[in-house]
């Protein structure tokens, strides 16, 4: 029997990171879905509602990379790393920078599919660019990524791609069905288009980024999918929108602005449409999306993605748009 800490699902990502940086969460055991909520597996009680009950082993042997690092250090290095292709990308604090080496070969040693390693100094600027410097191998950051049963490759120190939002793209293709028209409007390399273009689905993307369109085009053609199923426009999307025809679905993922475009882009979503919005919301932060939304668009669903900072998060906002003179009851 094990002490669990159990906390609602939709906390529960923010959750797990607290209890990674504490040392808290057992990674020998995994963590047990229960009507809603989660019951994360702990090392020792912390403050909460604690379930004890018996464990569900986890098959993998630990990767914590940690573990091989010397004590001193253990415990300033941080858990949580990216995993692109056969790139690791991490932040690593100030504190810990001169230990970067050390870090780099623990983490080669765990993870035996990894060959580089690179210091993660943010993202940055209008193309939301990360800024790397390789630690451990070569300074050629183009590398090939699988996900959800598709493979992108692309340049990670040229144009943005985000391993993390693997769910969500898996979340939003079992939505999609054959045939809708969907704009992709801050499209990066298109692994949201690439993925429901393979469904069936005609998809309109846009990025301003040039190196964001060479990379698309080589994705769409890595995966096989037919020129006829997609346009992409290098451009801002602002520049492009009065031509643009209206969608079933819009995909609007860029965090740091998207709040900025909704009235505009909003005006090409179809009747019964749905808008994906991702956006960051503070931690303290009392946010209602309704104050955003135009009369006839309703929020039917959100949820955390991820963190992203320590007092912010990243959040989904799916929004319909009904009828003109239909009055959602639930805002
Ligand atoms: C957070 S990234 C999202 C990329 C992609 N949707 C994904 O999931 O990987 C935001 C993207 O928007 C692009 N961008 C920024 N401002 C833009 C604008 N005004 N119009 C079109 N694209 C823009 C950037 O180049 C970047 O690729």
């Amino acid at each position: 029997m094990i002490k669990h800490l159990k906390v609602l699902e939709r906390d529960a990502q923010n959750v797990r990171l607290v209890l990674e940086k504490s040392n808290a969460l057992n990674d020998a055991f995994l963590p047990i879905k229960k009507g809603g909520y989660i019951l994360w597996p702990l090392n020792f009680e912390v403050k909460g509602e604690i379930v004890v009950c018996e464990g569900v082993k986890s098959k993998r042997n630990s990767r914590d990379y940690r573990k091989l690092l010397p004590v001193e250090i253990r415990s300033l290095a941080p858990r949580s790393f990216d995993i692109f292709g056969d790139i690791g990308i991490i932040r690593i604090p100030d504190e810990c920078l001169d230990y970067s080496d050390i870090i780099a070969k623990a983490l080669l040693k765990s993870h035996l599919n990894l060959k580089k390693i690179a210091l993660d100094e943010g993202v940055k600027g209008e193309y939301r660019i990360r800024q790397l410097k390789m630690i451990i191998g070569d300074s050629d950051f183009v590398s090939l990524h699988k996900e959800n049963g598709f493979e992108f490759k692309l340049d990670i120190s040229k144009v943005y791609f985000s391993p993390r939002l693997s769910m969500e793209r898996s979340r939003i293709y079992d939505m999609v069905e054959s045939g809708e028209k969907i704009l992709d409007a801050f499209a990066g390399v298109c692994p949201f288009s690439v993925s429901l273009a393979s469904k069936g689905c005609k998809l309109t993307a846009v990025d301003s980024n040039p190196d964001s369109e060479y990379w698309a085009h080589e994705n769409f053609r890595l995966n096989k999918i037919p020129k006829t199923s997609y346009d992409f426009f290098c451009s801002k999307i602002e520049d492009v929108l009065p031509e643009l025809k209206l969608y079933d679905r819009i995909i609007m993922n860029s965090p740091t602005t998207s709040l900025n475009y909704l009235q505009s882009i909003s005006s090409k979503l179809k009747i019964r449409g749905v808008i994906h919005l991702y956006t960051i919301i503070e931690n303290s932060a009392v946010f209602k999306i309704r104050d955003y939304l135009p009369s006839n668009f309703s929020c039917v669903f959100e949820r955390v993605v991820h963190p992203y900072s320590p007092s912010s998060s990243l959040m989904v906002f799916d929004i319909v748009k009904a009828e003109n003179n239909v009055q959602y009851t639930n805002q």
